[in-house]
């Protein structure tokens, strides 16, 4: 199957959402975001199946709905930042889909969330500390999966999803 997907990965709260919303509009693609479905079929939102049934838990589901999307076509997949922690995710996706990393400094992640409440891993904790710590463990991984990376710094998500889309429509 030719790459027919594009899937954004990176750190809560870089924008992988709202960049890829945008980018579905310009490229007159679909749009779905993974923790929107789990949230959906589960019909209970992401904090809620953390506290009630915990982590290990919400992996699972997440690893079954990568699965279920990397069969779509013509969508831009956005994720949840913990993706990357199972290797079998970016295998699924990776069949179907373009991986494209929105990289952000932990300043710029810590500006974005500092009012956040609902991410449950940065929940109650120091959130500029976790938000290192998390990022220091994840970010090889982020980088090893990527077949692009995109600075997201200053940028709007508007300009971003242009950028993306003229640099990546050649691979498509
Ligand atoms: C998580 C990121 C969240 C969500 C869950 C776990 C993570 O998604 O999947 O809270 O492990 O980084 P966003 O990246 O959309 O915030």
């Amino acid at each position: 199957m030719a790459k027919k997907n594009i899937v954004l990965i990176g750190f809560m709260g870089c924008g992988k959402t709202t960049v890829g919303k945008e980018l579905a509009k310009n490229l007159n693609f679909y749009f779905v975001d993974i923790d929107y479905m789990i949230q959906k079929d589960q019909n209970k939102s992401i904090e809620k199946i953390f506290e009630v049934f915990g982590e290990e838990y919400f992996r699972k589901l997440e690893k079954n709905m990568c699965y279920k999307v990397s069969n779509f076509k013509n969508y831009v997949i956005s994720t949840g930042g913990g993706v990357v922690k199972e290797e079998q995710n970016i295998i699924n996706l990776k069949k179907s889909g373009v991986i494209v990393y929105l990289k952000a400094t932990p300043q710029k992640i810590y500006e974005n969330l500092k009012y956040d409440n609902k991410r449950p891993l940065l929940k109650n904790k120091d959130k500029f500390k976790a938000i290192c710590d998390l990022l220091e463990q994840r970010e090889y991984l982020y980088e090893k999966y990527a077949d692009m990376v995109f600075n997201i710094e200053d940028n709007s998500p508007f300009v971003l999803a242009r950028n993306i889309k003229s640099d990546i429509q050649c691979i498509l």
